[in-house]
């Protein structure tokens, strides 16, 4: 089903302590006031727990990353059955800082999507290209190759429960925020791909965009057609902040 999300990436902000405060006051805002269709907040492993008991029911919890076998031997990692044991309905795979300092790649991507459907969570796969790839031109086909890459081997019946989220790898935590005309057009592209894979199941997924959304861009973005909500970093860690996105929505 296409839905209004508001995604609150926390990155390794907030340790258990601390995101139990945000997390009291978003239960706070967003149960009060409106708000999009699915809300929810990805705070770091460690605080995932406290996340959960603290946010109510209102906002879902998502995992920033999982590792795509269910248990095992990997010293530091976490899994999608851990995750979701832990409360999180959502997880982000291969976010740009993922593939930028820790190796991911469309491979493993497409490893930890299957393991996240494994465990009945809905993947959040990020994908964008880099200031380098849009000026030589090959957006596109950057887009193309991790969609390709990171869905691989998903049918219908598995897709149907996907988010992408675009985000241009050069608008991430820079203040530079694409236009609603460049990002509706690589959403576009995107819808288009997933139709090309999936028929008009493309045309109920919804396609997030993500880099330097604040409470003053959110709603130029959320006009564009094919833009069904924001994947939001910096400004997810302040409640009030956070909370007037939404509204802009
Ligand atoms: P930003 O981060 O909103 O701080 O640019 C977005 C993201 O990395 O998901």
């Amino acid at each position: 089903m296409r839905r209004r999300l508001l995604l609150g990436n926390w990155k390794m902000f907030k340790g258990p302590t601390d995101s139990r405060a945000l997390a009291k006051a978003l239960a706070e805002k967003f149960g009060a006031g409106s708000k999009p269709d699915t809300v929810v907040v990805f705070p770091p492993a460690l605080s995932l727990s406290t996340v959960h008991e603290a946010l109510g029911s209102t906002i879902a919890l998502g995992a920033q990353n999982v590792h795509w076998e269910k248990e095992g031997a990997f010293t530091g990692e976490n899994s999608a059955v851990h995750a979701a044991d832990a409360g999180a309905t959502y997880v982000l795979v291969g976010h740009s800082e993922r593939r930028t300092y820790f190796g991911e790649t469309d491979e493993t991507a497409n490893r930890r999507v299957k393991a996240v459907l494994a465990a009945g969570l809905t993947p959040v796969l990020c994908v964008g290209e880099t200031l380098a790839e849009r000026d030589a031109n090959t957006t596109e086909d950057v887009v193309k190759r991790q969609m390709l890459g990171g869905l691989g081997g998903l049918d219908a019946q598995a897709a149907a429960r996907l988010v992408i989220a675009y985000e241009p790898v050069w608008a991430i935590g820079t203040g530079r925020v694409a236009t609603p005309e460049q990002a509706q057009a690589v959403h576009t592209y995107i819808r288009q791909q997933l139709r090309l894979a999936y028929g008009t199941l493309a045309d109920n997924l919804s396609i997030v965009y993500g880099g330097s959304v604040k409470a003053d861009n959110a709603a130029s973005l959320m006009s564009q057609n094919d833009i069904d909500g924001a994947l939001v970093g910096g400004a997810s860690l302040d409640a009030n902040v956070f909370f007037a996105i939404g509204q802009a929505f």
